[in-house]
């Protein structure tokens, strides 16, 4: 229930004041300049929407240029709307704010939800000091299809790593003091749902995914997220078996509603219920308006839809005022939550927005976060890590330097200009920086005049080469789907001249997904993973690259052999016709001449020393229905170096009444191990952890055999054993 003065205000308010607070716009930014930073175009000069706040016909704004605005807005609504009900301000606040930290999916690999959460709490401290009471993130939608450019915003392919990493940045927002604190920012889960499942990775496309499937992969990062405190959602643009999300009663209503019993508020994406015309779904915009309102989109986002419509739609009986005051409640229920109805500057300060950015605490973790998002794919012969003194290092490659392509895409409010690119973070490590050489060698996607040549004598020049080659930030991203998921041809011709010098070369990758990498570029050495890391991408990178600290962090995502093995996730099924483990058998599952695996897989990553996993424990072996059974192996560090292993577990439900994947991650671990050191590493399993979907959509346990890994990776064989649930 609404405070009693709260609740008053919904009686007095006129059907268009309550269609103004359904209604969200983007921010006009006051000193002009609307898209200089923001990728979002305003479509109202800032006078023009402060007309709008006087007159109460919009709830609040959305990526907005900072606290003088924003106070300026609120003293607009505070003094001169007639019912001085606070405005709301919303931001894409994906990772980070000033202090950009890891793209969402890099950091995910970290395996640290205690790491996720820090970060999105300096995200939060940093963007509420600027008037931003709401946050659209995190974005917890499975990716399973590398080509879909939009992976990056969440927490990859994995159902458990992805309801960890929801779980994590909720609450990492939100802040644990507590939604009215000045600190604190409202999360929104989204996209609601199976934005991520788009047929063929294109943004925006068709979803048509069976209701088990979304059940059991796609619907429990959001449920992890509103089990965290997550008190809105954002409907996803995309349609699902034919009925648009954004106008689905199904799934924003019986699912979400009634199942979920979830009493937060449902808001439409961009211009969302607009396009239920182009979807077909929708005959017109007063059409749309209704179908999503009355499907349980409480509040709408740039079309201005509801303001236009949703009074005549209620003056007409077709829309019912009791469902215009639900929403309105909703709505007023967040801005209550959020402490703007004590307080509606208490997030709008124009000091603290200049002295709680770009901390030297928040740039120490964005460093810190930096370099556990990095994945070491192959160290062949030890090359890494490199020694700090007596070497030539070329950096080759067009993200060997420069302010450009760092902190990754979606970032409202960071910039490029203030991140630390790879040769700085280098020269700042080495022992005599005059050694370091910076060559681009070839654009992202073209060729440079001379460039090869250039690079080639940098090499020959060199006695190791890093050859920092990948995908630029407006390679992944929104509405950034590719066809094929390689490294740019033009970057390949510089790999492989570089390679033929014969200088030993460490690839420093920078991508927003899983990539199918080939010919030099996989023959190389050493392969890292550096993906887009923020501000402090270069010294990152340079961490792991002359060893202060081994890599540790493992894919979010499977890296296949070719794009055409897209979508590709570990845990498919296992067909009729499995190959069997080896060389590739005629009239099996695989393509000609690419097995049915990753290059890759999800969970892989190396470390600086040597791990050995041995001696499973299976506890007995037998899982009784209420009881638990704990799987012990012992992990081992033979090398010489300090080593972080995330040590997972995978079970098969071998047999079942709906067929089960090949292998379904249960648990994970980080665990330190010193030169030397083993360990033994026990997870517990319950029956609810063997939870899937059932023949009748429900949750369902079947007693049985299963096959078990402790492993580290989802392709790993590691210790293997079995158990049975009785
Ligand atoms: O939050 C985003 C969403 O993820 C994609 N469309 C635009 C929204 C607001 O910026």
């Amino acid at each position: 229930a609404l405070p009693a003065p709260v609740e008053a205000l919904v009686a007095q308010m006129t059907v268009e004041e309550k269609a103004g607070q359904l209604t969200l716009m983007a921010a006009a930014w006051a000193g002009g300049a609307a898209t200089a930073l923001n990728p979002i175009a305003a479509t109202a000069s800032f006078d023009q929407q402060l007309a709008e706040v006087k007159a109460g016909r919009i709830t609040g704004v959305f990526n907005g240029n900072g606290a003088a605005m924003a106070r300026r807005m609120q003293t607009v609504a505070m003094r001169e709307q007639r019912l001085k009900i606070p405005l709301l301000f919303a931001a894409d606040i994906i990772h980070g704010f000033r202090t950009v930290f890891p793209m969402p999916l890099a950091e995910a690999g970290s395996f640290e939800p205690a790491l996720a959460e820090r970060t999105a709490r300096a995200a939060a401290v940093e963007a509420s000091a600027a008037g931003i009471d709401w946050t659209f993130a995190p974005m917890v939608d499975i990716a399973r299809d590398q080509r879909w450019g939009r992976g990056i915003e969440g927490a990859g392919e994995d159902v458990l790593l992805g309801r960890t990493m929801a779980d994590a940045r909720v609450r990492g927002f939100q802040g644990r003091r507590g939604l009215a604190a000045d600190d604190a920012v409202m999360s929104c889960a989204k996209h609601f749902a199976a934005y991520g499942a788009a047929e063929a990775g294109l943004d925006y496309n068709t979803v048509d995914v069976s209701e088990r499937t979304l059940r059991d992969v796609y619907f429990p990062p959001f449920q992890a997220a509103f089990a965290a405190g997550s008190g809105t959602t954002m409907a996803s643009f995309n349609e699902l078996s034919g009925v648009p999300a954004t106008a689905n009663p199904w799934l924003l209503g019986q699912v979400l509603r009634d199942e979920w019993r979830f009493d937060g508020l449902v808001v439409s994406d961009y211009t969302g219920d607009l396009e239920l015309i182009d979807h077909g779904f929708a005959a017109d915009a007063r059409d749309a308006t209704r179908l999503a309102f009355m499907a349980g989109v409480d509040m709408s986002m740039q079309s201005g839809f509801y303001l236009a419509h949703l009074p005549d739609l209620v003056a007409k009986g077709e829309v019912p005022m009791a469902r215009l005051d639900q929403a309105v409640r909703r709505v007023l229920a967040l801005k209550v939550r959020l402490g703007l109805f004590d307080d509606p500057f208490r997030r709008i300060d124009p000091r603290r927005e200049k002295t709680r950015v770009r901390t030297p605490a928040h740039l120490a973790l964005a460093r810190e976060a930096g370099r556990r998002s990095i994945v070491m794919l192959k160290n062949e012969g030890d090359l890494l890590p490199l020694p700090r003194s007596g070497k030539r290092i070329a950096l080759i490659g067009p993200f060997a330097q420069g302010q450009q392509n760092l902190i990754g895409p979606w970032n409202v409010y960071g910039s490029d200009a203030d991140a630390i690119d790879l040769l700085s973070g280098v020269r700042a490590t080495v022992a005599d920086p005059a050694l370091v050489t910076a060559t681009a060698g070839s654009g992202v996607e073209a060729a440079l005049s001379g460039g090869i040549a250039a690079a080639v004598a940098a090499a020959q020049a060199a006695d190791i080469v890093v050859l920092a080659i990948g995908e630029s930030q407006d390679m992944s991203g929104e509405a950034q789907s590719r066809t094929e998921i390689v490294v740019p041809p033009a970057q390949m011709a510089l790999a492989e001249a570089v390679a033929a010098t014969g200088k030993p070369i460490v690839i420093a990758l920078r991508n927003g997904r899983a990539l199918a990498l080939s010919g030099a570029v996989l023959a190389a050495p050493a392969i890292l993973v550096t993906w887009f890391l923020g501000s402090q991408s270069g010294l990152a990178i340079a961490d792991i690259l002359f060893g202060a600290e081994g890599p540790s962090a493992r894919l979010p995502v499977s890296f296949p052999h070719a794009t055409g093995q897209e979508p590709y996730h570990y845990a498919h099924k296992n067909t009729g016709r499995p190959n069997p483990p080896g060389p590739l058998q005629p009239f099996k599952a695989h393509y000609r001449g690419t097995p049915n695996t990753a290059a890759f897989p999800f969970g892989h990553g190396l470390t600086y020393g040597r791990i050995d996993y041995a001696a499973l424990d299976t506890g007995g072996g037998r899982l009784t229905a209420d009881g638990v059974l704990t799987v012990t192996a012992t992990i081992t560090n033979r090398g010489t170096r300090r080593a972080e292993e995330v040590v997972q577990l995978y079970v098969q439900d071998v047999t079942a009444s709906i067929t089960r994947p090949i292998r379904e991650l249960k648990a994970f671990r980080k665990i330190t191990l010193a030169p030397g050191a083993s360990t033994s590493v026990s997870f517990t399993l319950r029956r609810a952890d063997l939870t899937f979907i059932g023949t009748d959509l429900k949750p369902t346990v079947e007693p049985g055999r299963f096959r078990l890994w402790i492993a580290p990776s989802a392709e790993a064989e590691g210790v293997a054993g079995e158990f049975t649930l009785v």
